[in-house]
């Protein structure tokens, strides 16, 4: 079985139901807090509870051969990382050390972590390659790079075999349109402008025009959520064939676009008009973040389905029928 930490979250939820496509199966422990039970595929067994409650994973890890884990579960707010440092230190990177103990107590050695492009920090060239300095300038970035370090001491002392995937900008929705991005308070940018043009926000904010970028909006790789999933699911293969274990991927595509086209895209795919309002910018966002994610093309295969188009009609998609995401309206 796989145990998916945080399965009930927007990434998690979607590998869940590639992984149950592939035969795999699953167990979910999620506590809920920001997770969605209805997110949860319901052919996956669910757990609610904390990533670092040592008796849950103890319970977790006796009733259940789990022959790898993913770890979806991390508090992931650039801004709030900043505010309240101790919550992110405390899930992000506490949490998965006890995680991580009880994997090496029960003798589970494959390990797939969800890391992100905060990781790099701002960045000294573009496209972003796997060798490219590691300097997050956010709690949130030191608290997932902190996670890398543990897991290749992990791999010295105990043998665990890991793959980290660094993630850019996911986005989209899964294609049976039954489940999609639903946070609360939502802060990214594609289910914002999208939550607008259906009427749920008065305008958009653009968060700085004076960005050293073409249009002087901040540059993004977006990603779809599947393939992020698919990634998943190549990584986990690899780590249980034994062909390949340690190793650090980017997951994008690519191609940075600016917010001003991504509203524009937006507009395109919606058919409707976007109001903007040019705002302050966020603290703590880079001019532009682009993965080079050849290395996992090359290594296991993996190539995006999804272009720029795909992802926001899909989100479009979910995001019509699911106006007030998880929650049922009567
Ligand atoms: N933006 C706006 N208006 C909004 C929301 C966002 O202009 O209402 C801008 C942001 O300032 C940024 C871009 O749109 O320039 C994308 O913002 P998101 O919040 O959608 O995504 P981020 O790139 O800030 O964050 C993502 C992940 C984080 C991760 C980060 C790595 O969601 O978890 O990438 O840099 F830390």
């Amino acid at each position: 079985m796989i145990l998916v930490v945080g399965g009930a979250g927007y990434i998690g939820s979607h590998t869940v139901k590639e992984l149950l496509s592939k035969e795999y199966e699953v167990v979910v422990l999620d506590n809920l807090s920001t997770g969605h039970r209805d997110s949860v595929d319901e052919r996956a067994v669910f757990v609610e509870g904390n990533l670092g409650d040592a008796d849950v994973l103890d319970a977790l890890f006796t009733t259940y051969t789990i022959e790898a884990v993913m770890h979806f579960a991390a508090f992931s707010l650039v801004g709030e990382s900043v505010q309240e440092p101790a919550k992110y230190y405390h899930n992000n990177v506490s949490g998965t050390l006890t995680l991580l103990q009880k994997m090496n107590e029960h003798g589970v050695k494959n390990f797939i972590f969800s890391s992100t492009a905060a990781a790099y920090g701002i960045p000294e060239s573009i496209p972003i390659t796997e060798n490219t300095v590691t300097a997050p300038i956010n709690p949130y970035g030191r608290s997932k790079l902190m996670v890398e370090q543990m897991l290749e001491d992990f791999y010295q002392a105990y043998g665990l075999k890991y793959v980290v995937l660094r993630y850019f900008n996911a986005a989209g929705a899964y294609s049976d349109g039954q489940i999609g991005e639903d946070h609360f308070p939502e802060s990214h940018l594609i289910p914002i402008v999208l939550q607008h043009l259906l009427g749920q926000r008065e305008h958009i904010s653009i968060f700085g025009t004076d960005y050293n970028t073409p249009d002087g909006t901040c540059i993004r790789d977006y990603i779809h959520v599947t393939d992020l999933a698919d990634a998943h699911i190549l990584s986990l293969a690899s780590l249980l064939n034994g062909d390949n274990t340690n190793v650090t991927y980017n997951l994008g595509n690519g191609r940075g676009y600016s917010v001003r086209e991504i509203i524009e895209m937006c507009e395109n795919v919606t058919c409707r008009k976007a109001t903007i309002v040019e705002s302050e910018r966020r603290p703590g966002d880079p001019d532009e973040l682009v993965a080079s994610s050849e290395k996992i093309q090359k290594e296991l295969g993996w190539t995006p389905q999804f272009e720029l188009k795909q992802i926001i009609s899909s989100a479009w998609t979910w995001h019509q029928n699911h106006p007030a995401g998880y929650k049922v309206i009567n």
